[in-house]
């Protein structure tokens, strides 16, 4: 009997329509530094993702339009060095695909320098053809609709999308548009789940939903989001799978103690 475990193999974007077809749900979290990167190496996740949800994770800002093509750059590189086993997709951030294909293209050139393996693009009315160059081009897009940040001051808010007949007619047509230019998935956020559902039977790649119920192929969140780094935000998409705030505060409350109390270090902490 052999007691060698072999390495699950990376997986491609041409994994994804195959695990649809198979119906086996696909997983993705976002993922923006080393340090994570490393962790989420060693677990089953599919797909992680550099959203430009960053800006405001890790930058402190207060919308994704602050994301530039240099913070992307900066975080995808991080973490593709520390999940090189994961397939890698990375936001292309705000205006860089509205600028005209040329600009639109120097951003891919870079984003995929950097080490991302896919790219993920919001909407796609009037920028059909920046996608349509992009998939032509040999890079793998995955389009985002529904709640799209980038729009937010268009959208009033961080709203559900796609309520009515009108506007869930739009998105399925929006959705067929991204799998016609070539896209090998889609992500929806913040829509109702029949739409999801109904998005979902219709095309042929993948959708990821967000916030888009349970008939999607796949589901994404906010790693700090699931794991319960900002427990205050709470939208009711979100399932938290960690106390991480209150555990990271415990600990470093206990540390601070053990400081104080001179019980830190101890004789075999320390060097001879
Ligand atoms: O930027 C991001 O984190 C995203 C996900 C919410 C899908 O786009």
């Amino acid at each position: 009997m052999s007691t060698h475990t072999s390495t699950p193999r990376k997986l491609s974007a041409l994994d994804f329509n195959r695990m649809k077809k198979e119906k086996r749900k696909i997983s993705m979290v976002t993922c923006y530094d080393f340090a994570y990167a490393r962790v989420l190496a060693d677990t089953e996740i599919d797909m992680l993702l550099v959203g430009d949800s960053c800006a405001m994770v890790m930058h402190g800002h207060p919308s994704t339009l602050l994301a530039t093509p240099e913070m992307m750059a900066t975080h995808t590189a991080a973490v593709s060095r520390g999940a090189p086993n994961k397939f890698l997709v990375t936001d292309m951030p705000f205006l860089s695909f509205r600028k005209g294909i040329a600009p639109a293209l120097e951003c891919v050139d870079l984003l995929m320098k950097a080490g991302a393996e896919a790219l993920k693009i919001e909407g796609v009315r009037g920028h059909e053809e920046t996608i349509r160059a992009i998939v032509e081009s040999g890079v793998p897009v995955q389009g985002h609709l529904g709640l799209t940040p980038q729009s937010i001051h268009q959208m009033g808010g961080f709203k559900v999308q796609g309520r009515g007949a009108e506007q869930a007619q739009a998105l399925l047509e929006d959705a067929l548009t991204l799998e016609r230019l070539g896209c090998f998935s889609v992500v929806l956020e913040c829509v109702p789940s029949e739409i999801g559902r109904q998005i979902s039977e219709k095309l042929t790649i993948p959708t990821i939903g967000i916030g888009a119920g349970p008939s999607t192929d796949g589901q994404v969140l906010v790693l700090q989001d699931m794991l319960g780094m900002n427990p205050d935000f709470q939208p009711k998409f979100l399932r938290h799978y960690f106390t991480g705030k209150s555990a990271v505060r415990d600990a470093v409350n206990r540390y601070h103690e053990d400081v104080l109390k001179e019980r830190f270090p101890s004789a075999s902490e320390s060097y001879l």
